[in-house]
């Protein structure tokens, strides 16, 4: 069975995704981990980002695995440099090359197949499994995005103006929104919920609920 989160970057997908991974016993999947590999990988390689063509070709040869909820690009583990500002503002890139989406779209289905999953990112309801059991668009509002995102980054010594955080979470809402392919936007089946005022724990029980209703639903359309 496969549970799709989608939504903005700071809406608390990640956590929350991962939480309601553990309650369900399920596994889970950080797609945006995986376009964050290819784009580090690149950096690495020193591609310049405007040559499409060779971005394409060193998605294809390279290995990227997720390992208990670890990244792995080409056998190294990964998962800590992907989070660095230089991946998150490259990334659009490589998640605007349809080539290199339909590369990590198979990729995501392939780790999905005969598996429990919670699976995360921008086009999991849409695009990669349109015939998810359960589909849930996670969003908050820009403003109490960019206040988590503040306190995030205070409680670990980086202080950042929160007009300079709403800025950038505004330029990113956009890419994600405006790209060609694999742009965020809910399932039209899918169940929207807004996080606002909600605590991590009071998402993660609406979630529950949610797909605890899913399945329910399921249930009595194939008994009846
Ligand atoms: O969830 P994240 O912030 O780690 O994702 C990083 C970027 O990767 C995000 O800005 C857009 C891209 N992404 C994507 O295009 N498709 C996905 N399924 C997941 C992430």
């Amino acid at each position: 069975m496969i549970v799709t989160i989608d939504g903005p970057a700071g809406a608390g997908k990640s956590s929350i995704a991962r939480q309601l991974a553990q309650r369900l016993d399920f596994n889970f999947l950080d797609t945006g981990a995986m376009y964050r590999a290819i784009t580090l990988g690149a950096i690495r390689k020193q591609i310049d980002f405007a040559d499409q063509a060779t971005l394409i070709t060193y998605a294809q040869t390279i290995t990227i695995e997720w390992q208990e909820n670890r990244i792995m690009l080409d056998g190294t583990d990964v998962s800590e440099e992907i989070r660095s500002p230089i991946v998150t503002d490259s990334i659009k890139y490589v998640a605007g090359i349809n080539e290199i989406r339909e590369v990590l779209s198979s990729q995501q289905r392939q780790i999905a197949e005969n598996q429990n999953i919670v699976t995360e990112g921008r086009d999991q309801g849409t695009d990669v499994f349109p015939h998810a059991t359960c589909k849930i668009f996670l969003t908050a509002s820009p403003a109490e995005r960019a206040k988590r995102r503040h306190k995030q980054l205070a409680d670990i010594g980086r202080p950042i103006p929160i007009e300079q955080i709403l800025e950038t979470q505004n330029r990113r809402d956009a890419e994600d929104r405006e790209r060609r392919h694999g742009a965020l936007r809910p399932a039209d089946d899918a169940v929207n919920i807004n996080s606002d005022g909600l605590t991590l724990e009071e998402v993660v029980q609406i979630m529950l609920t949610t797909v605890q209703e899913r399945i329910a639903q399921l249930q009595i359309h194939s008994t009846g």
